[in-house]
């Protein structure tokens, strides 16, 4: 196992599109998959997308549970009309984070790391992320899908402004 170098905003690798996989169980792809989860762990992530350590290839992985799971080459499919918005960040923008609209409700479906035809729902957080770890893939990032620019920003100045809000909502109420 081993932790992978993670690609930044500004590293083409993040911008193009990537290849489907075509065999997940060859061994270089359990490694790949092994060594994702090790590095999303790591670092502390939420959800981790090949291109983000520099394979472009169709996967991601993410946190569900005390484990992670895996999505080869995944399609997403929205269900109904309705979106929300909430703040996300990437471990390819370290110390940002961005509000940003997704769609509510997902069907998704591809293949899971035996190669093995998988699909469900997934709604909020989980539907959130797949989103987000599906655009990587496409070479999209999150700032892409932002309508509101203003809603992004370095996590520590969020952190102490919603204190600072938060201390005058307490004051005001006293
Ligand atoms: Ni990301």
């Amino acid at each position: 196992m081993a932790i992978l170098k993670i690609a930044r905003m500004g590293h083409p690798v993040l911008l193009q599109e990537a290849e489907p996989v075509a065999d997940p169980t060859m061994p270089e792809m359990r490694r790949l998959i092994r060594d994702m989860v090790e590095t999303m762990q790591d670092a502390g992530g939420i959800g981790l997308a090949a291109p983000q350590v520099h394979v472009p290839l169709r996967l991601f992985v993410w946190r569900a549970g005390p484990g992670a799971s895996v999505l080869v080459n995944p399609e997403l499919e929205p269900i109904g009309e309705e979106t929300e918005s909430a703040w996300e960040g990437c471990l390819s923008i370290p110390g940002l984070r961005g509000c940003v609209p997704r769609h509510r409700r997902i069907r998704w479906r591809g293949l899971d790391a035996e190669g093995q035809p998988v699909e469900g729902e997934a709604e909020g957080l989980v539907a959130r992320v797949m989103q987000h770890e599906t655009d990587h893939l496409d070479g999209v990032l999150y700032p892409m899908r932002m309508e509101d620019l203003s809603l992004l920003g370095f996590t520590e100045e969020l952190a102490r402004a919603a204190a600072v809000a938060e201390a005058s909502v307490q004051d005001a109420a006293r």
